[in-house]
């Protein structure tokens, strides 16, 4: 894993978006993995700047981590038209480009067996763009999840729900259910990039980036990815025991590599 100590969280959205943007020049019809929360709108408002600049995303197809369980088509709070408003329309990415699960599906495992693939098909994302849960989750694979976990279902852990109450009008209205692609469906992607911001995210960090690899952190499943970069603010790198090597290895990098 390559850890980037950023300034703030301004810094971790241009470094994420450079990593974007390089991608996207050099491959115009790329595959990008996206992710929900608060912690990638930063990079989605740089890449609008991006775009409105003249960085041209018409040929890219995106695809979605995860998805609740139950939520209307076009409800505000579906991780669809979460990612339709904040990144995919800002850019100018079409609808039919924007993949992600269907919560409404009748038959929800054939659903997530459709899901993979539609990924398969486009050939495996290029980019991965993920957040970390304060409980180590990524996408919605909470602890305990299998290592080798595919898209399927899955029962979200009352604190995430409560996490991510602020979105709903009560916390009763966080679904219970999700959709998500599985941990084995992420470390196929070919670049992971994950993003982390604020000291409630430290512990989550540090367990995944230095701690041992489990199902109790599912963000360590990462360190067996061969090419995973993680940019943090100094709230979320709070916790890291290696902070100088880190910083070390950033400030000697070879100036012809990217991220
Ligand atoms: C949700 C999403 C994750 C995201 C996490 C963190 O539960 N399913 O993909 O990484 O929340 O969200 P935030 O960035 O708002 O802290």
């Amino acid at each position: 894993m390559e850890v980037v100590l950023c300034d703030d969280e301004h810094e971790v959205a241009r470094l994420a978006a450079d990593a974007v943007e390089a991608l996207v020049r050099a491959r115009p019809a790329a595959v990008l993995g996206v992710a929900t929360g608060s912690t990638p709108l930063g990079l989605y408002r740089e890449l609008a700047r991006r775009h409105a600049a003249g960085l041209r995303f018409d040929e890219v197809s995106a695809f979605l981590l995860d998805e609740y369980v139950g939520l209307p088509p076009r409800h505000p709070q579906s991780y669809r038209e979460v990612v339709r408003r904040e990144l995919a329309a800002p850019v100018g990415l079409a609808d039919e480009r924007l993949h992600g699960p269907d919560g409404t599906a009748a038959d929800l495992p054939a659903e997530c067996a459709r899901y993979e693939a539609v990924l398969a098909a486009a050939g495996g994302i290029d980019l991965q763009v993920v957040g970390i849960g304060a409980n180590g989750h990524v996408a919605f694979n909470e602890p305990s999840s299998s290592l080798g976990s595919r898209t399927r279902i899955k029962t979200l852990t009352p604190r995430t729900r409560a996490d991510n109450a602020r979105f709903f009008a009560s916390p009763e209205e966080v679904p219970r259910h999700v959709l998500t692609q599985g941990l084995a469906t992420v470390l196929e992607a070919r670049h992971v990039v994950l993003l982390a911001l604020g000291v409630a995210k430290a512990g989550a960090v540090a367990a995944a980036v230095e701690g041992p690899l489990s199902a109790r952190c599912p963000a360590s499943v990462l360190q067996l990815h061969p090419h995973v970069t993680v940019l943090v603010d100094p709230g979320a790198a709070a916790s890291l025991q290696d902070a100088d090597h880190y910083r070390q290895v950033w400030r000697d990098k070879p100036h012809w590599q990217g991220l």
